[in-house]
């Protein structure tokens, strides 16, 4: 059994889907947990429903994209296990779409949500984290981000490969303090279209899509202190398969 009692986990984008199970998870093992996402509502719904259940929780809604507002939210806060999760288009709809007809505008945005995203939340807790000599920082990475899809999510894997590179880096700058940082590569989840689903769930080896609670586990474990002695590794969450396009 895991134990996160006096820890403070932030996930990020826990309004729904994958950051709603973390959220879960991390506060069933006794942590309090701070919901973030960029829909207050989202994120104070998810906080209120956590604190009925008896667990420890606050909403704290910001634009994971805006280095000032993450900056702002969490200067008075010390964070030990920092749940990097937001990530698809961030706030707008995934339009797939291929690389030749993409706009600059949609590239940004959709590198914003996947990669300086995670920048500016890991440099806003990583300080306090080494000062305290203990951290635990978690990024969601994706399957597209690990090899060439044809379904039109190019810069979405061009982001996810960014951060599981940038996170293998801060984790050999930061080891000593006690720090480790990995990230948690998932396949296909149960929240995709169904049509987009009917299409690929042959090739899941384990025969069926991804839930919140199996993204969730892997990150429980990282976080706990059975994960320790992991750090710099990507692992993959995906039923056993590659997606292909
Ligand atoms: N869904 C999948 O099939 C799948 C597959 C592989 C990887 N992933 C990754 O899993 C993670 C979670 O995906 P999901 O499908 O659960 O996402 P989702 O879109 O269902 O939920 C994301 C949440 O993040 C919030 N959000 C969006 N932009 C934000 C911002 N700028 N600041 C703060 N909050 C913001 C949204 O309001 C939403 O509540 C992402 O990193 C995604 O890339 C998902």
């Amino acid at each position: 059994m895991h134990n996160l009692n006096n820890k403070t986990a932030l996930i990020t984008g826990a309004g729904q889907s994958v950051g709603l199970g973390v959220a879960q998870q991390l506060a069933n093992a006794g942590a309090h947990v701070m919901v973030n996402d960029i829909v207050v509502e989202r994120a104070q719904a998810v906080a209120r429903a956590l604190c009925a259940d008896g667990k420890s929780a606050t909403a704290l809604a910001f634009d994971v994209t805006d280095a000032d507002q993450v900056k702002h939210a969490l200067q008075d806060t010390a964070v030990d296990i920092l749940v990097n999760n937001v990530g698809n288009a961030g706030s707008m709809p995934m339009a797939q779409t291929r690389f030749i007809d993409l706009s600059l505008e949609t590239i940004t945005q959709v590198i914003n949500a996947n990669l300086y995203g995670v920048i500016h939340c890991t440099q806003a807790v990583l300080p306090g984290m080494c000062e305290r000599g203990f951290g635990r920082v978690i990024c969601i990475g994706s399957e597209a981000g690990r090899q060439g899809l044809s379904i039109g999510v190019s810069p979405y894997g061009a982001a996810k490969a960014a951060i599981a590179n940038l996170i293998r880096h801060v984790a050999l700058e930061v080891a000593a303090n006690n720090v480790t940082c990995n990230t948690v590569s998932l396949g296909l989840m149960n929240n995709v279209p169904a049509e987009f689903a009917n299409a690929v769930l042959s090739s899941i080896p384990l025969g069926r899509l991804g839930t919140p609670d199996d993204a969730a586990s892997m990150c429980l474990l990282l976080a706990s202190d059975s994960g320790s002695w992991i750090t710099g590794q990507e692992f993959v969450v995906n039923g056993g398969s590659s997606v292909r396009g």
